[in-house]
């Protein structure tokens, strides 16, 4: 979407991981200081989304949203204040229809969506100083020209407050195939393409609700063709620093996303974070491959069943390369600068967690624990042949 935001893929923190309805505005303003102190703002963590569970059950009597009085007794535009006082920005979530998923799943009653509310929504966001939305489809029914419709609305009500707004949209939940089938990037910056993420490196359910991280990265991947400067796929919120994961998973997860264009929204608790999840969430050379200027998403270059190889060209000539083992034990991962799209015979090879280098004629190689990923960022070598990025015939659907 070309509303000047999000030509990157966003950066940020999102309440609904960790805390899901337990939030309230002094853990808002805690992670919002968080941020600042632990440097994440600093490594580009930019967003706290104020993810459902913010807002009173009730319109006031103009229907206007107000925030939960007892959540968050001094008021969304307090908040947005607060956080921009941080340097930071303020996100919020909303639906498009009736309910919020929480409602929907029965917490509250009552017509809080934006449904012909759109025009008020949006303008009542861009007062409290709302910079990023999470619009998430929430009701049991909707073809995909219907969301496209409804989503659409938001996009034209965002655009007409003259605020710059990052629109955030789930056309997923619940319609957990409507996600990945089309192209989003004219309705909005970020779109989800599965269902939602749990602490779990694979699920077996491969119908759904929710899903491991591996599973998503299948799914994902087969999009990178979409991916461009202010449209991306977003294949959900971090679960880096929130235990069970292994040192190799938390690291693959982060690698995968950054190599993916993914929004990099943290969903751990910023207050209290070990010094191996801040190494993983700071990681300067992986941040740079995410939020390099072109906008491009890694394609698959090779995969095995185990090995997968995937390339992101980047703005300077280089090109990042990962290697993911998908497998249960280490195994060694090979590709060639030639088959990542590098012409040439010497290059520079920077290993993006070492931050070490070697210099190589052509081959690529390292050896990978199970379900880890190295990650090099290639440079030197001459012209480079951009990887093709040609969609495939069909979408792989949740983890299928
Ligand atoms: C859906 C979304 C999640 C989260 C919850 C909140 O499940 O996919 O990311 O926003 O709703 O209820």
């Amino acid at each position: 979407l070309d509303n000047g935001v999000g030509r990157t893929p966003p950066m940020g923190w999102n309440s609904w991981n960790t805390f899901g309805c337990n939030i309230n505005e002094s853990l808002i303003r805690g992670m919002a200081d968080a941020m600042v102190n632990s440097g994440m703002r600093d490594a580009g963590y930019q967003y706290v989304v104020v993810d459902d569970c913010w807002m009173n059950p009730n319109r006031d009597s103009s229907g206007n949203l107000q925030g939960d009085p007892s959540r968050f007794p001094s008021g969304m535009k307090a908040l947005g204040d607060y956080i921009h006082s941080k340097g930071l920005k303020f996100g919020i979530y909303q639906a498009p229809l009736d309910k919020t998923c929480a409602q929907y799943f029965g917490s509250y009653a009552g017509a809080t969506g934006s449904l012909n509310r759109e025009a008020q929504d949006a303008r009542q966001f861009a007062a409290w100083g709302v910079d990023y939305l999470k619009h998430d489809w929430c009701s049991p029914t909707g073809s995909i020209d219907y969301q496209v419709q409804i989503f659409s609305r938001m996009r034209d009500a965002l655009a007409a407050t003259g605020r710059p707004i990052l629109y955030s949209i789930n056309p997923n939940s619940i319609h957990e195939k409507t996600g990945p089938m089309r192209n989003w990037g004219d309705v909005a910056n970020i779109w989800r393409t599965t269902e939602d993420i749990t602490l779990n490196w694979v699920t077996n359910q491969t119908n759904g609700y929710p899903m491991g991280i591996q599973n998503i990265v299948n799914v994902n991947v087969p999009l990178a063709h979409y991916a461009r400067p202010g449209a991306f796929n977003d294949p959900d919120m971090m679960e880096v620093g929130r235990g069970t994961l292994t040192d190799a998973e938390q690291r693959s997860h982060f690698a995968l996303w950054s190599i993916m264009a993914a929004p990099l929204i943290a969903g751990n608790d910023l207050r209290n974070m070990s010094s191996a999840t801040q190494t993983i969430l700071k990681n300067a050379n992986l941040i740079a491959i995410n939020q390099d200027t072109l906008g491009l998403q890694a394609t698959q270059v090779s995969f095995d069943g185990t090995r997968r190889v995937l390339a992101k060209r980047l703005a300077n000539g280089d090109v990042a390369v990962a290697l993911f083992n998908q497998g249960s034990s280490t195994t060694t991962i090979s590709t060639t600068a030639a088959a990542i799209g590098k012409s040439g015979s010497s290059f520079t090879l920077r290993d993006a967690w070492t931050n070490a280098t070697t210099t190589t004629s052509g081959a690529i190689s390292a050896s990978v624990p199970a379900h880890g990923t190295a990650v090099y960022r290639v440079s030197g070598g001459g012209t480079i042949t951009p990887p093709t990025t040609s969609a495939p015939s069909t979408f792989r659907l949740r983890g299928e």
